[in-house]
């Protein structure tokens, strides 16, 4: 039945039958290898364990044999985030995919293609689906990660129903299907031809810079960027992002060519880790803090999903962030103009949504972390804005979280709150939008803290333990300063197809709105990582410039009491704070 399908579509593209035999495809023996269970982010490995014999191969073979007959004939797209081993990569995967069918692979040049940018490929272009060569955040080179994951064809990541399937053949695995191919040159945009099976070489900015147009007002985001008093800092990181800040910032919108850090993507990232936040972005960090900051300062990670947003001496929460955008789209970003159709963000995220949702009566859901869950919300119209603690922010104009997107959206936000404001007046800043923010909806003071390393039966035992205090608590019982309204291990019904997650996170929730969150991560690579969640609310404006950590002093000691998180784990303080 393949080979009939194969022959209706060689007529259909009126291949010849030559042609069609323009390459041929072996049949490779191999054997499972253990532990290739793709999470949702895909497949991650130590780069060693990836270069290692097969080991690609098997794990991209098992995907074509789990997409089974429905992907012969296809066309796929291809990219990464510029780390070591991806253009190699590319050239096995290539191989594999010819040998199962695939008719054709639309690839990044060199190889590049970031995740948010891989989605609006996908969409644009009406793909079958795409696959991402990236560890995100993670370090890379030969000794440090390396990572593959599968999106599908709206553009989000492949279901959990795919991923099993896959897990399940690379279990079984026994033959590889190899075609015989000479490497295709990534360094140039064009079309090479094996025949029936064909690879385009694509300028990776297109598509997503055309779904960027789509959502922002270019020209004005033009006018402002280019505005004398206004200065932009975009820390690529020396990840992908490096690849598109450029053309976007200074090549679409007439930013200044220093604007961009760290712009040349590099496949060891110089040696950084390239996660955005006040740690790792310690460079951008510095200057922001410094009396040469700009007025914008923002940075992305290894794939370009992630992002932090900085102003002068000042930094915007992700919690906040998602907040001030979502009540300021519809004025500022012409995609929103007609409002927002709901928002959502994850459990551990911030309230600071709820407020504004509340306020603008929009549709609210709260989530269970991972930005699968809110990619049902957004096919069914549900859904405009999300954002999560963890650095995410993005919309329904892609179905992975976009990096570039958020730094757009504040610019657009910038670019609006300062339309009166002549050349030489004072600009409204960052932390003006963020305080005038508060002003109206309160403050949510807001802080991570991060176990890291824990030994999994220490933090599993933490976690046994707090289910027992949930299960003894009661409304109106006294947790230190605060009064419990609930208490609950978070489970999640998805309201578009009814699917349950259980068990996404111990939550006390007190009934003056603060919240006392543990979760143990889902990305980690060794032990356990314990993340406490801790969040208060506030309306009296004389306290907006507190600094979070004296202000959540209380009840992290309330937290760290009730958990008894020193005495199951050995840890008197936490290993990351943000
Ligand atoms: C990835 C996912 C996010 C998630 C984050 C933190 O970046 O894409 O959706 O919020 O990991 O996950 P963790 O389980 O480590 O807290
Ligand atoms: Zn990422």
């Amino acid at each position: 039945q393949a080979g009939a399908r194969q022959r209706t579509r060689s007529i259909q593209v009126s291949a010849s039958v030559a042609q069609m035999e323009g390459f041929t495809v072996k049949s490779v023996p191999t054997k499972p290898i253990e532990g290739q269970k793709t999470g949702t982010s895909g497949l991650r490995k130590k780069t060693k364990v990836f270069t290692s014999e097969n080991y690609l191969a098997n794990w991209i073979q098992s995907l074509f044999n789990a997409l089974g007959e429905e992907a012969v004939g296809k066309t796929i797209g291809l990219g990464g985030d510029g780390r070591y081993f991806n253009k190699e990569a590319v050239q096995t995967i290539l191989r594999v995919a010819a040998g199962n069918g695939i008719a054709k692979v639309v690839v990044g040049k060199d190889a590049i293609m970031a995740t948010p940018a891989m989605s609006a490929l996908i969409r644009r272009r009406s793909l079958y689906g795409g696959l991402i060569m990236s560890a995100s955040h993670n370090p890379g080179g030969p000794d440090e990660d390396w990572g593959i994951k599968f999106n599908y064809s709206a553009g989000e990541p492949a279901p959990e129903k795919i991923t099993d399937k896959i897990f399940g053949f690379t279990e079984s695995i026994l033959e590889l299907k190899l075609a015989e191919l000479a490497d295709v040159d990534l360094s140039k945009v064009g079309t090479t031809r094996f025949g029936s099976f064909e690879v385009e070489v694509v300028d990776y900015t297109t598509e997503y810079f055309d779904t960027l147009k789509e959502v922002f007002d270019f020209p004005a985001l033009r006018a402002f960027m280019t505005r004398p008093d206004f200065s932009l800092v975009f820390d690529a990181m020396h990840a992908v992002t490096g690849a598109y800040a450029n053309p976007l910032f200074v090549g679409e919108l007439g930013g200044k060519p220093d604007s961009i850090r760290n712009g040349v993507p590099l496949e060891d990232f110089g040696g950084g880790h390239p996660d955005p936040n006040l740690t790792y972005a310690h460079d951008l960090v510095e200057l922001m803090w410094s009396d040469a900051a700009p007025v914008l300062g923002a940075a992305s990670d290894g794939d370009g999903d992630r992002n932090m947003v900085l102003g002068s001496h000042f930094f915007v929460t992700p919690s906040d962030s998602v907040a001030v955008i979502a009540a300021n789209a519809q004025a500022a970003i012409p995609y929103f103009k007609d409002g927002l159709k709901g928002v959502a963000r994850s459990m551990p995220t911030s309230g600071a949504l709820d407020r504004v949702a509340q306020k603008l009566g929009l549709q609210f859901f709260e989530t269970p972390t991972g930005w699968k869950f809110f990619g049902n919300l957004m096919d069914a119209d549900k859904c405009s804005i999300c954002g999560e603690e963890s650095f995410g922010t993005g919309a329904d104009h892609v179905r992975e979280k976009d990096g570039m997107w958020a730094v757009l959206a504040w610019l657009s936000i910038l670019a609006h709150k300062n339309k009166d404001v002549p050349e030489g007046g004072k600009l409204v800043s960052v932390k003006d939008i963020v305080m005038d923010h508060w002003k109206q909806f309160g403050r949510n003071f807001y802080s991570r803290y991060d176990y890291e390393g824990v030994e999994s039966e220490q933090a599993n035992k933490m976690v046994q333990h707090l289910e027992g205090v949930i299960a003894s608590s009661s409304k109106g019982q006294k947790f230190g300063d605060y009064v419990l309204e609930t208490a609950d291990n978070f489970s999640y019904t998805d309201p578009i197809d009814g699917s349950v997650a259980k068990g996404q996170g111990v939550r006390f929730v007190f009934q003056d709105g603060s919240r006392i969150i543990f979760r143990l991560s889902g990305t980690g690579s060794a032990g356990a990582t314990i993340r406490l969640y801790i969040e208060t609310y506030t309306d009296d404006a004389s306290k907006f410039e507190l600094d979070a950590q004296e202000v959540l002093k209380s009840i992290i000691g309330t937290a760290l009491e009730v958990s008894k998180l020193q005495e199951f784990t050995g840890r008197d303080k936490p290993t990351v704070i943000t």
